[in-house]
Protein backbone atom coordinates (compact mmCIF):
# COMPACT_ATOMS: atom_id res chain seq x y z
CA UNK A 1 0.00 0.00 0.00
CA UNK A 2 1.34 3.92 -0.81
CA UNK A 3 -1.75 5.62 0.08
CA UNK A 4 1.08 7.58 2.82
CA UNK A 5 4.00 7.61 -0.26
CA UNK A 6 6.53 10.30 0.15
CA UNK A 7 4.52 12.34 3.24
CA UNK A 8 6.60 12.92 6.05
CA UNK A 9 4.71 12.31 9.46
CA UNK A 10 5.17 13.58 13.31
CA UNK A 11 2.87 11.05 15.56
CA UNK A 12 2.92 12.32 19.16
CA UNK A 13 2.25 9.85 21.79
CA UNK A 14 2.97 6.65 19.47
CA UNK A 15 5.26 4.61 21.74
CA UNK A 16 2.72 2.55 23.08
CA UNK A 17 -1.05 2.09 22.52
CA UNK A 18 -3.34 3.69 19.71
CA UNK A 19 -0.66 5.72 18.88
CA UNK A 20 1.91 3.05 17.92
CA UNK A 21 -0.48 1.55 15.81
CA UNK A 22 -1.00 4.48 13.98
CA UNK A 23 2.67 4.83 13.64
CA UNK A 24 2.88 1.31 12.37
CA UNK A 25 -0.34 2.00 9.85
CA UNK A 26 1.49 5.35 8.60
CA UNK A 27 4.65 3.45 7.82
CA UNK A 28 2.75 0.61 6.26
CA UNK A 29 1.24 2.96 4.39
CA UNK A 30 4.43 4.61 2.93
CA UNK A 31 5.24 7.23 5.11
CA UNK A 32 8.44 8.41 6.97
CA UNK A 33 7.22 8.50 10.58
CA UNK A 34 8.51 10.90 13.76
CA UNK A 35 7.07 9.15 17.01
CA UNK A 36 7.66 12.32 19.52
CA UNK A 37 6.92 10.62 22.89
CA UNK A 38 7.84 11.12 26.49
CA UNK A 39 8.26 6.98 27.02
CA UNK A 40 11.92 6.88 25.64
CA UNK A 41 12.67 3.20 25.88
CA UNK A 42 9.14 2.27 24.74
CA UNK A 43 9.27 4.36 22.12
CA UNK A 44 12.73 3.26 20.85
CA UNK A 45 11.32 0.40 20.57
CA UNK A 46 8.55 0.40 18.78
CA UNK A 47 10.69 2.75 16.49
CA UNK A 48 12.71 -0.39 16.02
CA UNK A 49 10.09 -2.57 15.58
CA UNK A 50 7.98 -0.33 12.98
CA UNK A 51 11.00 1.45 11.04
CA UNK A 52 9.93 4.81 12.23
CA UNK A 53 11.83 7.24 14.26
CA UNK A 54 12.10 8.13 18.04
CA UNK A 55 12.86 11.91 18.90
CA UNK A 56 11.78 12.49 22.84
CA UNK A 57 9.19 15.44 23.19
CA UNK A 58 7.15 16.78 26.17
CA UNK A 59 3.86 18.04 23.90
CA UNK A 60 3.48 21.03 26.71
CA UNK A 61 7.56 21.96 26.08
CA UNK A 62 6.79 24.93 23.47
CA UNK A 63 11.27 25.13 22.86
CA UNK A 64 10.77 21.24 22.46
CA UNK A 65 8.59 21.71 19.89
CA UNK A 66 10.05 24.23 17.99
CA UNK A 67 13.20 22.06 18.55
CA UNK A 68 11.74 19.25 16.75
CA UNK A 69 10.23 20.96 13.80
CA UNK A 70 13.91 22.65 13.24
CA UNK A 71 15.17 18.56 13.25
CA UNK A 72 12.69 17.53 11.14
CA UNK A 73 12.71 20.40 8.64
CA UNK A 74 16.97 20.16 8.49
CA UNK A 75 16.59 16.07 7.96
CA UNK A 76 13.51 15.63 6.05
CA UNK A 77 13.08 18.87 4.35
CA UNK A 78 9.24 18.82 4.86
CA UNK A 79 6.15 18.05 6.94
CA UNK A 80 2.82 16.52 5.73
CA UNK A 81 1.36 15.33 8.79
CA UNK A 82 1.08 16.04 12.24
CA UNK A 83 -0.82 13.65 14.46
CA UNK A 84 -1.65 14.56 17.92
CA UNK A 85 -1.87 11.53 20.00
CA UNK A 86 -0.86 12.17 23.04
CA UNK A 87 -2.75 12.30 26.02
CA UNK A 88 -3.19 11.56 29.90
CA UNK A 89 -6.20 10.64 31.47
CA UNK A 90 -7.66 11.45 35.31
CA UNK A 91 -9.76 9.64 36.58
CA UNK A 92 -12.25 11.47 39.68
CA UNK A 93 -15.39 12.71 40.29
CA UNK A 94 -15.60 17.11 40.02
CA UNK A 95 -15.64 17.71 43.50
CA UNK A 96 -12.77 16.17 44.32
CA UNK A 97 -10.97 17.03 40.85
CA UNK A 98 -7.97 19.38 42.41
CA UNK A 99 -7.10 22.66 39.36
CA UNK A 100 -3.53 20.85 39.98
CA UNK A 101 -4.89 17.56 38.09
CA UNK A 102 -7.40 19.46 36.01
CA UNK A 103 -4.42 21.72 34.68
CA UNK A 104 -1.74 18.87 34.20
CA UNK A 105 -4.27 16.79 32.18
CA UNK A 106 -5.89 20.42 29.88
CA UNK A 107 -2.00 21.22 28.94
CA UNK A 108 -1.18 17.78 27.53
CA UNK A 109 -4.67 17.45 26.07
CA UNK A 110 -5.28 20.62 24.76
CA UNK A 111 -2.17 23.01 25.18
CA UNK A 112 0.07 20.13 23.97
CA UNK A 113 -1.52 19.82 20.76
CA UNK A 114 -2.42 23.58 20.22
CA UNK A 115 1.47 23.93 21.05
CA UNK A 116 2.62 20.87 18.18
CA UNK A 117 0.24 22.62 15.34
CA UNK A 118 1.33 26.24 16.17
CA UNK A 119 5.32 25.14 15.79
CA UNK A 120 4.41 22.47 12.82
CA UNK A 121 2.22 25.29 11.05
CA UNK A 122 5.26 26.83 9.18
CA UNK A 123 6.79 23.68 8.08
CA UNK A 124 2.97 22.52 6.63
CA UNK A 125 2.91 25.88 4.95
CA UNK A 126 6.14 25.58 3.46
CA UNK A 127 6.15 22.19 2.13
CA UNK A 128 2.90 22.99 0.15
CA UNK A 129 0.08 22.32 2.85
CA UNK A 130 -0.85 18.99 5.11
CA UNK A 131 -3.38 17.64 7.47
CA UNK A 132 -3.50 17.32 10.99
CA UNK A 133 -5.08 14.62 12.70
CA UNK A 134 -6.03 15.01 16.42
CA UNK A 135 -6.54 12.27 18.09
CA UNK A 136 -10.18 12.77 20.47
CA UNK A 137 -12.14 10.32 21.83
CA UNK A 138 -15.88 9.21 22.12
CA UNK A 139 -15.17 11.72 25.41
CA UNK A 140 -15.35 14.77 22.80
CA UNK A 141 -18.65 14.03 21.82
CA UNK A 142 -20.74 13.08 25.28
CA UNK A 143 -19.57 13.12 28.97
CA UNK A 144 -18.63 10.15 31.55
CA UNK A 145 -18.31 10.39 34.97
CA UNK A 146 -15.20 11.39 36.68
CA UNK A 147 -13.66 12.67 33.78
CA UNK A 148 -14.46 16.36 34.11
CA UNK A 149 -10.75 17.38 33.02
CA UNK A 150 -10.16 15.29 30.20
CA UNK A 151 -13.84 15.18 28.82
CA UNK A 152 -13.44 19.12 28.92
CA UNK A 153 -10.03 18.81 27.52
CA UNK A 154 -11.23 16.29 24.60
CA UNK A 155 -14.30 18.45 23.84
CA UNK A 156 -11.67 21.53 23.76
CA UNK A 157 -9.31 19.43 20.87
CA UNK A 158 -12.48 19.33 18.89
CA UNK A 159 -13.09 22.80 18.81
CA UNK A 160 -9.78 23.86 17.95
CA UNK A 161 -10.11 21.44 14.93
CA UNK A 162 -12.64 23.23 13.99
CA UNK A 163 -10.72 26.27 14.19
CA UNK A 164 -7.15 25.16 12.52
CA UNK A 165 -9.60 23.67 8.99
CA UNK A 166 -11.21 27.48 9.04
CA UNK A 167 -8.19 29.85 9.18
CA UNK A 168 -5.64 27.30 7.65
CA UNK A 169 -7.65 25.38 4.34
CA UNK A 170 -5.96 28.52 2.55
CA UNK A 171 -2.60 27.01 3.23
CA UNK A 172 -4.03 23.81 1.70
CA UNK A 173 -3.99 22.21 5.60
CA UNK A 174 -6.71 20.23 6.60
CA UNK A 175 -7.81 19.48 10.40
CA UNK A 176 -9.87 16.81 11.51
CA UNK A 177 -10.21 14.65 14.63
CA UNK A 178 -10.52 10.97 15.29
CA UNK A 179 -12.86 10.24 18.49
CA UNK A 180 -12.27 6.55 19.56
CA UNK A 181 -14.37 4.49 21.70
CA UNK A 182 -11.48 2.73 23.07
CA UNK A 183 -7.47 2.53 23.39
CA UNK A 184 -5.09 1.18 25.64
CA UNK A 185 -5.57 -0.44 28.83
CA UNK A 186 -2.22 1.53 30.33
CA UNK A 187 -3.90 4.72 29.96
CA UNK A 188 -7.09 3.64 31.82
CA UNK A 189 -5.03 1.80 34.58
CA UNK A 190 -2.63 4.54 35.13
CA UNK A 191 -5.64 6.58 35.96
CA UNK A 192 -7.19 4.29 37.93
CA UNK A 193 -4.33 3.57 40.17
CA UNK A 194 -3.68 7.39 40.95
CA UNK A 195 -6.96 7.71 42.06
CA UNK A 196 -9.04 4.35 42.37
CA UNK A 197 -10.39 4.73 45.44
CA UNK A 198 -12.41 7.86 43.78
CA UNK A 199 -13.47 5.76 40.83
CA UNK A 200 -16.70 4.35 41.25
CA UNK A 201 -16.73 0.35 41.66
CA UNK A 202 -13.66 0.43 38.92
CA UNK A 203 -16.19 -1.01 36.77
CA UNK A 204 -14.58 0.98 33.63
CA UNK A 205 -10.97 -0.16 34.29
CA UNK A 206 -12.60 -4.36 34.93
CA UNK A 207 -13.81 -3.75 31.53
CA UNK A 208 -10.44 -2.84 29.94
CA UNK A 209 -8.77 -5.32 31.03
CA UNK A 210 -11.26 -8.26 30.83
CA UNK A 211 -11.54 -7.51 27.08
CA UNK A 212 -7.73 -7.00 26.41
CA UNK A 213 -6.73 -9.81 28.03
CA UNK A 214 -9.53 -11.60 26.18
CA UNK A 215 -10.42 -13.29 29.48
CA UNK A 216 -14.63 -12.96 30.21
CA UNK A 217 -16.08 -10.30 27.59
CA UNK A 218 -18.78 -8.04 29.90
CA UNK A 219 -22.08 -7.90 28.72
CA UNK A 220 -22.07 -5.75 25.32
CA UNK A 221 -22.97 -2.02 26.11
CA UNK A 222 -22.66 -1.18 21.96
CA UNK A 223 -23.98 -2.41 18.75
CA UNK A 224 -20.89 -4.11 17.54
CA UNK A 225 -20.11 -5.78 21.12
CA UNK A 226 -16.49 -5.68 20.81
CA UNK A 227 -12.99 -3.86 22.28
CA UNK A 228 -12.04 -1.07 19.69
CA UNK A 229 -8.55 -2.03 19.01
CA UNK A 230 -5.71 0.25 17.88
CA UNK A 231 -6.02 -1.31 14.41
CA UNK A 232 -9.75 0.22 14.15
CA UNK A 233 -8.38 3.59 15.09
CA UNK A 234 -5.16 3.43 12.96
CA UNK A 235 -7.40 3.71 9.72
CA UNK A 236 -9.35 6.49 10.29
CA UNK A 237 -5.72 8.62 11.01
CA UNK A 238 -4.51 7.07 8.20
CA UNK A 239 -7.58 8.47 6.06
CA UNK A 240 -7.31 11.63 6.85
CA UNK A 241 -3.69 12.13 6.54
CA UNK A 242 -3.98 10.67 2.81
CA UNK A 243 -4.68 12.61 -0.14
CA UNK A 244 -8.17 10.67 -0.32
CA UNK A 245 -9.48 13.08 2.01
CA UNK A 246 -8.05 16.75 0.32
CA UNK A 247 -11.86 17.62 0.71
CA UNK A 248 -12.54 16.41 4.56
CA UNK A 249 -11.63 19.23 6.93
CA UNK A 250 -13.06 20.35 10.49
CA UNK A 251 -15.23 17.35 10.72
CA UNK A 252 -14.80 14.30 13.09
CA UNK A 253 -15.25 10.96 12.97
CA UNK A 254 -16.49 8.85 15.38
CA UNK A 255 -15.21 4.93 16.29
CA UNK A 256 -16.91 3.72 18.90
CA UNK A 257 -18.70 0.28 17.47
CA UNK A 258 -21.74 2.51 17.31
CA UNK A 259 -22.08 3.67 21.14
CA UNK A 260 -23.33 7.37 20.35
CA UNK A 261 -26.08 5.99 17.81
CA UNK A 262 -29.05 5.92 20.16
CA UNK A 263 -29.75 4.44 23.01
CA UNK A 264 -28.98 0.62 23.10
CA UNK A 265 -31.38 -0.97 25.04
CA UNK A 266 -33.60 -4.29 25.06
CA UNK A 267 -37.12 -4.74 23.64
CA UNK A 268 -37.73 -7.91 25.76
CA UNK A 269 -38.14 -10.50 23.30
CA UNK A 270 -38.80 -8.12 19.98
CA UNK A 271 -34.94 -8.20 18.71
CA UNK A 272 -32.33 -8.27 21.14
CA UNK A 273 -32.25 -12.17 21.04
CA UNK A 274 -33.37 -12.76 17.71
N1 LIG B 1 -7.39 4.46 26.33
C1 LIG B 1 -8.66 4.75 26.03
O1 LIG B 1 -9.59 4.09 26.50
C2 LIG B 1 -8.97 5.87 25.07
C3 LIG B 1 -10.31 6.08 24.69
C4 LIG B 1 -10.61 7.11 23.80
C5 LIG B 1 -9.60 7.91 23.29
N2 LIG B 1 -8.30 7.69 23.68
C6 LIG B 1 -7.29 8.58 23.13
O2 LIG B 1 -6.44 7.85 22.27
C7 LIG B 1 -5.15 8.47 22.26
C8 LIG B 1 -4.09 7.43 22.53
O3 LIG B 1 -4.25 6.95 23.86
P1 LIG B 1 -3.94 5.44 24.27
O4 LIG B 1 -5.21 4.79 24.55
O5 LIG B 1 -3.03 4.82 23.27
O6 LIG B 1 -3.18 5.68 25.68
P2 LIG B 1 -1.64 5.51 26.09
O7 LIG B 1 -1.54 6.05 27.46
O8 LIG B 1 -1.21 4.11 25.88
O9 LIG B 1 -0.87 6.43 25.05
C9 LIG B 1 -0.65 7.81 25.26
C10 LIG B 1 0.75 8.15 24.84
O10 LIG B 1 0.94 9.54 25.06
C11 LIG B 1 2.22 9.72 25.66
N3 LIG B 1 2.27 10.97 26.41
C12 LIG B 1 1.64 11.27 27.57
N4 LIG B 1 1.98 12.50 27.99
C13 LIG B 1 2.84 12.99 27.07
C14 LIG B 1 3.56 14.21 26.94
N5 LIG B 1 3.45 15.19 27.88
N6 LIG B 1 4.35 14.39 25.87
C15 LIG B 1 4.48 13.42 24.94
N7 LIG B 1 3.85 12.23 25.01
C16 LIG B 1 3.04 12.02 26.08
C17 LIG B 1 2.39 8.51 26.55
O11 LIG B 1 3.74 8.30 26.92
C18 LIG B 1 1.82 7.40 25.67
O12 LIG B 1 2.80 6.84 24.82
C19 LIG B 1 -5.20 9.58 23.31
O13 LIG B 1 -5.43 10.81 22.68
C20 LIG B 1 -6.38 9.18 24.17
O14 LIG B 1 -6.94 10.29 24.83
C21 LIG B 1 -7.97 6.68 24.53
Amino acid sequence: MSRLAGKVAIVTGGARGTGAGIVEAFVEAGATVIIADVLDDRGQVTAVATNSAYRHLDVTDEAAWIALVDHVRSVHGRLDVLVNNAAILHLQALVDTSVEDFDRVLRVNTIGPFLGIKACLPLLIDSGGGSIVNIGSVDSISGTPCTSAYTSSKFALRGLTKVVAIEHGKHNIRCNIVCPGGGSAEMVMEAFARTGAAFPAGEAARREVSVDSGAKVPPPDRPIARRGTAADFAMAAVYFASDESSFCSGTELVIDGGFHSGQFVDVPGLWMRQ
